[in-house]
């Protein structure tokens, strides 16, 4: 006979006694939806590399986003998303235009909806014209003081209009600290929480982000700021000096092919919230294996969000939360 020690099939034999064994279980606080705000108020622009994702116009977003905020929708991320002619120049100065997409639609989505969190994303490279995430020197490489100090005028800009989060995913050095800083001089510091894109990859799996976005860089790549993917220590230094920056939050990203340092982030921050976001790459090869047969779309996806559970996330960023809302009811 089997050991009696060695028998753990029956602590797990029912649903009841299989959901015990988590730590924690998805619910609907737990999502945050990542949405594109572009310049044309009417535009509900159907993404192709990013199927049933829309860049949303200022006149369309109400509708858009009232029936997912009645399904228990609680949080977004916007990503604005400047489209027109002449919109984008090396300093990315229409990132903080208060006539610009992302300002419009955080003041619209807090008078419409009081119990939606909104968050902003803070980055510049939708708005320069070289679509790198900072600005510039002379020779192409980076100018990091020149774009903490921006990138902290920009999320000032956000926290003002409303926002009340903002979430800087540039990887400059030194922006939670700058961002901080600026939030307080302007009395903002308060009721806004900063979230740090702490352990941010480069890699391959933003490419329908930036079809999306319109932000592919228009020379050389992002691995001199993003993490390089072996890079599990350095995303431990990141997490750590973010942490001690003043960062309200911690963000690992991409998520799947990083759930060690999900893990990682949750060992370092174990007091602070960790969130994780399912990247564009990850939501489209989801979506295209399941369209080809390979499983079940609704398992799969509830299968990733466990996988992030597990790993340690309290937060989690995707493109999925719209089907989340519905799967979630179904349970
Ligand atoms: C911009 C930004 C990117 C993503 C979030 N913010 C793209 C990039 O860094 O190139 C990617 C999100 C996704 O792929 O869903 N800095
Ligand atoms: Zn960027």
């Amino acid at each position: 006979m089997t050991q009696p020690k060695s028998v753990l099939h029956g602590g797990y034999h029912t649903n009841v006694s299989r959901s015990w064994q988590a730590e924690r279980t998805l619910n609907k606080e737990m999502l945050m939806y990542p949405i594109f705000i572009t310049d044309d108020p009417n535009a509900l622009d159907p993404i192709n590399s990013l199927p049933d994702q829309y860049r949303i116009g200022i006149d369309r977003l109400k509708a858009f986003i009232e029936p997912l905020y009645r399904k228990g929708l609680r949080s977004v991320m916007l990503f604005g998303v400047p489209l027109a002619e002449g919109a984008k120049d090396p300093t990315g100065t229409n990132a903080d235009d208060p006539k610009g997409p992302t300002i419009l639609a955080v003041k619209l989505l807090r008078s419409e909806f009081p119990d939606l969190f909104v968050a902003c994303d803070v980055c510049l490279c939708e708005y320069t014209s070289h679509g790198h995430c900072g600005i510039l020197r002379e020779d192409g490489t980076l100018n990091n003081d020149l774009s903490i100090e921006r990138l902290a005028k920009v999320s000032v800009a956000y926290a003002e209009a409303g926002a009340q989060a903002v979430g800087p995913s540039d990887m400059m050095d030194g922006r939670i600290e700058a961002i901080k800083k600026a939030l307080q001089n302007a009395g903002l510091a308060h009721k806004t929480m900063l979230i740090s894109y702490a352990a941010k990859f480069a890699g391959t799996f933003y490419g329908p982000f930036r079809e999306a976005a319109n932000s592919a860089p228009a020379f050389g790549d992002r691995r001199c700021y993003q993490l390089p993917p072996n890079a599990r220590r350095l995303a431990r230094r990141a997490i750590t000096r973010d942490m001690e920056e003043g960062a309200d939050m911690i963000m690992v990203k991409p998520g799947t092919p990083y759930l060690d340092i999900v893990r990682e982030a949750s060992d370092l921050a174990k007091d602070y919230p960790i969130a994780v976001y399912q990247v564009s790459g990850e939501y489209s090869m989801f979506y295209h294996a399941a369209k080809a047969g390979v499983f079940d779309l609704k398992t799969v996806v509830l299968e990733s969000m466990t996988g992030f559970l597990r790993a340690g996330a309290t937060v989690i960023l995707t493109y999925y939360t719209p089907h989340l809302l519905d799967w979630l009811d179904e349970q």
